[in-house]
């Protein structure tokens, strides 16, 4: 009978801890991050789309936080619906979406590392998910700059040419005047009749 009893507990014991599993994996199974890609590499000054899809229960709490070797800083953090809020180094360049996505435009160099979003659902629950991102030095930025300077020569020659045409202008003005005032006997020869 005692023995009974005691077996009985220990299956109450099982069950309880069977439920209490079942709820924790329930809790952590809750909150799901669908990315399609987690490793991006893009150019200097072009955006970068993190997609994702978070599903749970309730309203998530997106909170997204950049790190490098060097730095750890947080991006922003938003509710779906609720609120947005976007740290001041990046307002201008983070656009946030209501599945968990984040736009960051005009890529810089310093913008390559990881990339994490964790997201809580209402019961305090919470899931990382990592995204790696290399921003690339463009080619055409040299090109670019080569193309500016041969700009600023152009104009240069532009502007030389016209100064040696003005110049060249003024001197045969100069030589006429000249010739003009070298002859004055015949300028008031000829102005004498009137
Ligand atoms: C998230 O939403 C954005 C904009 O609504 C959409 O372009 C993107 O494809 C979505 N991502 C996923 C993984 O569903
Ligand atoms: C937004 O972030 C700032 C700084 O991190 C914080 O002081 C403020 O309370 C936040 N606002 C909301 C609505 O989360």
């Amino acid at each position: 009978m005692l023995m009974l009893h005691y077996r009985l507990w220990d299956i109450h014991d099982v069950a309880v801890l069977f439920c209490f599993m079942l709820y924790m994996c329930h809790r952590a199974e809750a909150i799901t991050i669908q990315s399609p890609q987690r490793s991006l590499t893009q150019s200097v000054q072009e955006d970068v789309f993190f997609s994702m899809n978070v599903t749970c229960n309730g309203t998530p709490t997106i909170q997204w936080t950049f790190m490098s070797s060097t730095v750890s800083r947080a991006i922003g953090i938003w509710q779906p619906g609720a609120f947005i809020n976007i740290t001041a180094d990046y307002t201008s360049r983070v656009e946030a979406h209501d599945n968990g996505s984040m736009v960051l435009s005009d890529l810089r160099l310093q913008d390559t590392g990881y990339y994490v979003v964790t997201v809580t659902d209402k019961t305090g629950g919470s899931k990382d998910a990592g995204f790696v991102l290399k921003v690339n030095e463009v080619l055409y930025e040299d090109l670019q700059y080569l193309s500016v300077s041969a700009l600023a020569l152009g104009c240069l020659a532009a502007i030389l040419m016209l100064a040696i045409w003005l110049l060249d202008k003024a001197y045969t003005k100069i030589v006429a005047w000249r010739r003009r005032k070298e002859m004055p006997a015949n300028d008031a020869t000829e102005l004498q009749p009137l």
